[in-house]
């Protein structure tokens, strides 16, 4: 098993499973949500796509962020915190980075997982029990670096093993260089960002390592969305 850690979206080699990182927080709320009992997640890139999806499904809960804050009109945010309690049975979310790093993952990837810290050995189990080469894509910000991500993508790829690539060997050298994960996270330009947005108390929520067994699984496309369900059928 070739593993690649792609550190922003246009560095994706294609591979049979791909695994995306957007720890601050898209990734992480996904995996919340359907941990919470959520049947499904849409992820879309655009705002306008989510609430015609919602308009056309006649329901759904919309969520979602630009620049870390709701967007005017929607239900939730892009907190995983808000998604304690399912409100229905499928969010609908658009987010600046990590939503739309799915939708584009789901065109080069036979098996897309969402990937995060609550769920780090989960995903990485998933993964690895597909078998194949694993490429894990950093969601990045704006198509930059983001070091959260890269952080994230070095405790996958380290739990992977495999025939790592170069990017995989930094990423696990970059995410072996901190002592904590809420280290890593808070090194990023992502985490200053929500403590700006006061929102600092995500930051150590996503931090948390494997504590949900949960694997988000696309299972295909809903127009332009991004279908996410949970590996397993538990429900
Ligand atoms: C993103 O998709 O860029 C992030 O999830 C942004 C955020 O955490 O609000």
């Amino acid at each position: 098993m070739r593993v690649h850690v792609a550190f922003t979206p246009a560095e994706t080699v294609s591979a049979p499973t791909g695994i995306v990182v957007d720890v601050l927080r898209a990734t992480s709320t996904i995996v919340q949500a359907l941990e919470a009992g959520y049947r499904r997640v849409l992820s879309c890139s655009e705002v306008e796509e989510a609430t015609a999806l919602r308009d056309a499904d006649g329901g759904g809960v919309l969520a979602g962020e630009r620049k870390c804050v709701r967007i005017p009109g929607f239900d939730l945010g892009n907190s995983p915190r808000e998604f304690l309690e399912p409100r229905g049975e499928t969010v609908i979310l658009t987010t600046t980075n990590g939503t739309r790093a799915l939708v584009a993952a789901a065109a080069s990837c036979e098996r897309v997982y969402a990937g995060s810290l609550l769920n780090l050995a989960a995903v990485a189990e998933a993964a690895r029990s597909g078998g194949g080469d694993v490429t894990v894509v950093c969601a990045g910000v704006l198509g930059e670096f983001a070091m959260d991500d890269a952080y994230t993508a070095g405790r996958i790829a380290e739990l992977l093993g495999g025939q790592p690539t170069d990017g995989a060997v930094a990423a696990v050298r970059l995410a072996g260089s901190y002592a904590t994960a809420q280290d890593g996270l808070a090194a990023s330009q992502s985490a200053r960002n929500l403590l700006a947005a006061d929102l600092a108390e995500d930051i150590a929520w996503c931090a948390r390592e494997s504590v949900v067994d949960v694997v988000p699984r696309l299972i295909g496309m809903r127009g332009s969305a991004a279908e996410m369900v949970t590996q397993r059928d538990r429900r």
